[in-house]
């Protein structure tokens, strides 16, 4: 494992915005897995900049998106689909039919799984896969659990993370109680995996995934299987490391 002590947010942002732009810029028709929340937020916005200072070509760029929640259609300002598009989609000139997230409304969640895995398998897999971590370990929504999921499947969200991700809805009631979500066996064949974190409140997942055992209860320990992975934090997070 590879780690890069970012001074802040700013700088950790640059750093992984700088993989993922030299990836592109090697292979122009590269598969990205991107992920949500706050921690890429920052990621997304370099990226845009580079785009539109006319440096950074995504017209034949495809992405895979980590997970999206059950029950909230794409236009829902929390979904992910939503995320993804006013984030950074809309900002660039990717081709809409070469960005993936999975359906949060198919009828049959299985059916939906099923055919985002046949979709990754069909670009080749992942070239470069962007994650966050969640204050229990969880990558994509991967919960803690006793088993390692391997493709796209069916999760309850645990309470912790519906805690965790109650800022953005009206209230806690509102946030859904389950998501699809990329299995950690896809995830850990993409081909270079980059794990960011940022601030103190990620001190001790960090710690506890980077230095602990490696285990499903923290999902994200497993990915020290993976000695080319690259963790990249900004001096808060890894100030427990
Ligand atoms: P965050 O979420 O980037 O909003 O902290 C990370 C995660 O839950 O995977």
């Amino acid at each position: 494992m590879k780690v890069y002590l970012a001074e802040d947010y700013q700088e950790m942002s640059r750093f992984a915005a700088n993989l993922i732009a030299s990836r592109v810029a090697l292979r122009p028709e590269c598969v990205l897995g991107l992920a949500t929340g706050s921690t890429p937020v920052g990621t997304y916005e370099l990226l845009v900049e580079q785009h539109k200072s006319g440096k950074l070509d995504f017209s034949k760029v495809k992405t895979v998106n980590l997970d999206e929640y059950v029950g909230l259609p794409a236009d829902h300002d929390q979904s992910y689909r939503y995320f993804m598009q006013t984030n950074l989609f809309d900002h660039i000139n990717i081709d809409p039919a070469n960005t993936h997230v999975p359906n949060g409304m198919a009828e049959d969640p299985a059916v939906e799984c099923a055919r985002y895995d046949q979709v990754i398998d069909e670009l080749g897999g992942i070239d470069l896969q962007i994650l966050g971590i969640g204050h229990n370990g969880h990558i994509g929504f991967n919960e803690p659990s006793d088993t390692v999921p391997m493709g796209t499947h069916l999760v309850d969200l645990t309470q912790r993370t519906i805690q965790a991700n109650a800022r953005f809805f009206a209230s806690e009631a509102e946030v859904p109680k389950q998501a699809i979500t990329m299995g950690i066996g896809t995830i850990m064949s993409a081909r270079q995996i980059v794990v960011m974190a940022s601030g103190a409140d990620k001190a001790d997942i960090i710690k506890a995934a980077f230095a602990g055992p490696v285990m499903p209860q923290v999902p994200a320990s497993l990915l020290r299987l993976r000695s080319d992975l690259i963790l990249v934090g900004d001096r808060a997070a890894l100030s427990k490391l």
